[in-house]
Order: structure tokens, then sequence, then C-alpha cells
């Protein structure tokens, strides 16, 4: 289990693959997954019973295939990640459910593959209850809890606590019995997720909140979740959380609840970010380099399409430039920024939008830069904006890159589209 982290300035390859070779092969801007980083990362969750990956994070068919092989289950949250999970190779219900929908809402093409598929549901909120028992009585459903706090790397990845729209609000766990029952629902599994990226403090408070709430619905539970929101380290001074400390408390709320109820539980873990973070790197190239006042600005080509979670909570990531020859360049401060027509398009943001500097080393139009421990919430959340294609998407196995999705061509950008009369 590794312990502290080390992000260099300069980077020549990606897992054994020149990052030159990539670039000139595929093009920029490219993410480019390193799928042996994967596979370690489930291997660090082995302990839980079962690993259910938040395919938000990074939804790719060959991310998706390689978490089908090495044994990890799926969480879907719309009917087009339930689309994307059985194009995959997923089976859609089995025991343990194959796959999952976790939502605060069906809508109704949600609602009709969930029912048509016979898909495990996780409800967020009593109406999902009701509408699934009107739709599918007899069914076995989750239960989300909204244990009245949480805790994110930002306020906007936080969801529990009264301002959260997630999930089904503690006090009213009696009322979602009641309705189950009605409706002839099984509650067999309890859920809390508070919120990504946080700590192992707050995560720890979830399992007395569960625990509560598990006896309060009682020997119906078959599985509880501790949900995802396992941090990773992407700053030098950070390090990772103590999964074996993190198990030990889960894995003892799970062995009292066992006694009391006279029958083993499944422990399940719901990572999106642990899972693929650290594995995905985009390519960018350097397009213009600036002078502003005191400020030096690398312009790149890849902006916030590319990579939204610095324009949206300020997120840091790590940062490297490929050298040019052998002689190490000298450091300087910059700001790197994309090529939207926004001037909110700045990858060296903190929260708020205030602009800062990163020390990379000094660099020409040409060189190549790559955003690192850019796999999880990066190419999902990328745009049209500017009417800029979505990247490319390379997976790398065993020293081979393959592309598992190609660059948008500007005939996908406008497909769809219609000229009134035309
Ligand atoms: N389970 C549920 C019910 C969730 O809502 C989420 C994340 C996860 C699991 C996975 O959380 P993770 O292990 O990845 O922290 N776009 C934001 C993150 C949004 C997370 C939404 N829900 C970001 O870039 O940080």
């Amino acid at each position: 289990m590794p312990t502290a982290v080390r992000f260099s300035p300069t980077r020549t390859e990606i897992a054994g693959v020149g990052v030159e070779q990539l670039a000139r092969q595929f093009g920029t801007p490219t993410y480019v997954y390193d799928a042996a980083k994967i596979v370690e990362r489930i291997h660090d969750l082995r302990a839980f019973d079962h690993v259910r990956y938040a395919q938000k994070a990074c939804s790719n068919l060959a991310i998706l295939d390689l978490m089908r092989r090495n044994g990890v289950l799926v969480d879907t949250v719309s009917a087009g990640e339930i689309r994307r999970a059985q194009a995959a190779g997923y089976a859609l219900h089995g025991d343990p459910p194959p796959v999952v929908y976790t939502a605060d809402i069906f809508d109704a093409e949600a609602l009709e593959m969930v029912v048509k598929h016979s898909i495990h549901v996780n409800c967020g909120s009593p109406d999902m209850i009701e509408q699934l028992g009107r739709a599918a009585a007899g069914r076995d459903i989750t239960l989300r809890l909204n244990p009245g706090f949480g805790h994110g790397h930002s306020q906007k990845t936080n969801t529990g606590g009264e301002h959260s729209k997630h999930g089904i609000w503690h006090a009213d766990l009696g009322k979602c019995l009641r309705l189950a029952k009605e409706h002839g629902l099984r509650i067999s599994g309890l859920h809390m997720h508070i919120g990504s990226g946080t700590d192992l403090e707050h995560l720890s408070q979830v399992c007395g909140a569960l625990e509560k709430a598990a006896g309060e619905i009682g020997p119906q539970l078959a599985s509880i979740s501790a949900g995802g929101g396992l941090p990773i380290p992407y700053r030098e001074e950070q390090s990772y959380v103590d999964l074996d400390a993190y198990f030990a408390l889960w894995d003892a709320t799970r062995q009292r609840l066992a006694a009391a109820f006279g029958h083993p539980l499944r422990l399940e873990i719901e990572p999106g970010r642990y899972l693929v973070a650290e594995s995905g790197f985009l390519i960018a190239q350097i397009c213009a380099v600036k002078q502003m006042g005191n400020n030096t600005f690398y312009l790149l080509d890849a902006g916030f399409n590319n990579l939204a979670r610095p324009i949206l909570y300020g997120a840091y990531h790590p940062m490297a430039i490929v050298p040019r020859g052998t002689a190490a360049a000298p450091l300087q401060d910059v700001v790197v920024g994309g090529p939207l027509c926004e001037s909110g398009d700045i990858f060296t943001q903190e929260e708020g939008g205030f602009v800062r500097t990163r020390s990379l080393p000094k660099a020409e139009v040409g060189q190549y830069l790559v955003i690192e421990c850019a796999g999880a919430y990066g190419f999902v959340m990328g745009s049209n904006y500017n009417a800029k294609p979505l990247a490319a998407e390379v997976l790398v196995c065993d020293g081979q890159p393959h592309l598992v999705r190609r660059r948008q061509t500007f005939e996908d950008i406008i497909a769809g589209e219609q000229i009134p009369g035309a």
C-alpha cells in the first residue's frame, strides 16, 4: 500500500510508452490511461466483499470492460450508464447485482430499463420507492440515506446534510419503511455516500450513522455499502488514506450487524476516483508562450472543454513538461491556460477563479505538457464548447497503446442539428 507520492515537473513516458510517440500517433489533446494502475487500485480494495465502480468517473467501454474482467461490479446513474454497462458485457441482473441504478430520480427511460431488465435500484428519494413499487412490486431495493452530514473536496462535491439534494433524509427512514411495505418492496440494502474526495475522519463517521439506520431496518438487510468518496493524493504533501483502517471500521460495523441479525451481510465499496484518477493523463501541446505583465502564460490546445475540474472546483492537478533534448531546463513560475474564449480557461486556478502560478520547466511552443491524475471526472465532463471536438482516449495495456475512442470529427459535433426549412 503506497503512502507517499512524488510528482516530477518533467515526464517522458506514460506506462512505458513515450509521450512524444503517443502525441504523434494520436494527436493532442488526448487522454491516456494506464490499465496496470487501474488493476493495482482494484487490488488495493480486495478486502471488501465487492468493489462497485462508480462509472461516472470514467465510463469509456474499454475501462468498463477492464473493470468487469477484474471482478468489479458497476454503479449506474442514468439509462445511458446502464446501456454502457451492458455494452461492456455486464449482465444486468444477478446476485450480487452486477449493475445497480443509484439516483435521486427516475426519468421515463431509466424506470423503463430497471423494470424491464430487473436492475437493482438504490433509491435516493421516497418518490422513487413509490414509482418503482407501482411499476414493479415485489422487488428487493437498497435505500441511499443522507445521514444529515457530509464532506467533500469542494462544497460542490459534498453530498450529505440538508443543503444536499442526495439521498433519503435520515429522519424519513420510518416513512420509507412503511412506503416500501405498502408497495411490496423489500429493503435488502443500505447505502451512504457523504461526498467525493473527503477524508478518513469524515468517512469513518458514516459507519456509526449507517449502523443506527440498519438497526431500524432490521434483519431484512442483506448488504451494506460504504459508498465512494475515497480521496487520492493530487499534491506532493498529500498521502493515501489508510485503507486497512478504513476496512477494519466497516468490517466491525458489518460484523456487529450480522451478529444482531443472525445472518451474514455483504459489504460493498463504491469508488470512482480511487480506481481511475491516477491512471489518467491528458496530453496537450503548448501552442503559445506569452508574457502578460509579470506573468508567463503557457497556452495549450486543451482547455476546460477537456478537463473541467480546475474551473469547477479550483482543483489542483500535477503537471509535467515533456523535455526536449537531455539538458534540464530551468524552472519558472507560469500560468497554464487553454484555448477557449473565456478568461476562466485556466488550469492553474484556485476555487473562486483566482489565478495562480506553477513551477514548471522553461518550455517552447510545440512542446508537450501532461496534466496528471486526470483519469477521474476528466474526459466524462468534457464538452463541445467553442465547437471543440471531444478528445481521443487511449488505453495502454502491457506497453501497447490502444485507441479506445477516436477524436470527434466536425461531423460528429453537428450531427443532429438542423436548419429549419433547409
Ligand atoms: N457513489 C455515489 C452515490 C456518488 O454520488 C459518487 C460520486 C460516487 C459513488 C463516487 O465518488 P468518488 O469515489 O469518485 O469520490 N466531478 C467531481 C466528483 C463528483 C462525484 C459525484 N458522485 C470531481 O471532479 O471531483
